[in-house]
């Protein structure tokens, strides 16, 4: 008897690079489980400095389950549907363009992986893996996290909405109502989501009335 297809796990692949805003990185993560979604993790080299520098995690290879369950602040036997590859793993499953994937997060993304990506650099899995899924037309959101930017950043962001990239600033917006940092921070990780159609509740949306998120804290999974 011919056994049934099992359907085909297509995760979504978040890129940790280097850059400060790496609870940007955890709400996205989070959220993305919540949905239901897999999600393969690439966390580039820097990204572990940055990480141990705003969290105190030492995030290592060999114990990324473990690592990440404390980074997220969920239980200690970690996230299920997760993969996790090694920044240098250039052999890794997102490395080809024939691994199932929906697409590519890089949050937060520094300066270096905007210009690695916009350049098709692949100096790493996470730059690799962006070019990937540039070449196969697949959504990339890359949410960088800079300030002030100089004028080669500015032309690399040009460069990667020019070939189909979101270019999303993690800029947390205060029309939502967030006071707490976590509020902005979600409002930011929200609207990577937002760019990639994954359904959730991070922050409030918009509806049209001045005042609104000021007189009430309650947070809609509605679209603006
Ligand atoms: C604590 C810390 C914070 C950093 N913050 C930023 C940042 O906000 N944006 C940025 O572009 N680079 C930042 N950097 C520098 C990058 O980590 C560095 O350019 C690195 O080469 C980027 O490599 P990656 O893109 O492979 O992660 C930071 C570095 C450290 C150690």
């Amino acid at each position: 008897m011919e056994k049934p297809e099992q359907p085909v796990r297509r995760p979504w692949i978040v890129g940790v690079s280097g850059a400060s805003g790496t609870p940007y990185a955890a709400s996205v993560i989070r959220a993305l489980l919540a949905a239901g979604e897999a999600v393969d993790l690439v966390v580039s080299r820097a990204a572990r400095l940055t990480i141990l520098d705003e969290t105190g995690i030492a995030f290592r290879d060999a114990h990324w389950r473990t690592d990440l369950a404390e980074w997220l602040g969920i239980a200690a036997d970690g996230p299920e549907d997760v993969r996790y590859w090694p920044a240098g793993d250039f052999a890794a499953g997102p490395s080809s363009g024939s691994y199932p994937a929906k697409g590519m997060l890089v949050v937060p993304a520094t300066t270096g992986a905007v210009a690695g990506i916009a350049l098709g650099l692949s100096k790493d899995l996470l730059q690799r893996v962006a070019s990937v899924t540039l070449k196969e037309r697949r959504p990339l959101v890359v949410c960088v996290r800079e300030t002030p930017l100089n004028g080669v950043t500015l032309k690399h962001l040009v460069e990667l909405d020019a070939q189909g990239a979101v270019v999303l600033p993690a800029s947390p917006g205060f029309y939502a109502g967030g006071s707490t940092v976590r509020e902005l921070v979600d409002f930011v990780a929200g609207r990577v989501l937002d760019a990639v159609d994954v359904p959730h509740t991070l922050y409030r949306r918009w509806e049209g009335e001045l005042g609104a998120a000021a007189r009430g804290t309650e947070r809609t999974g509605r679209s603006v």
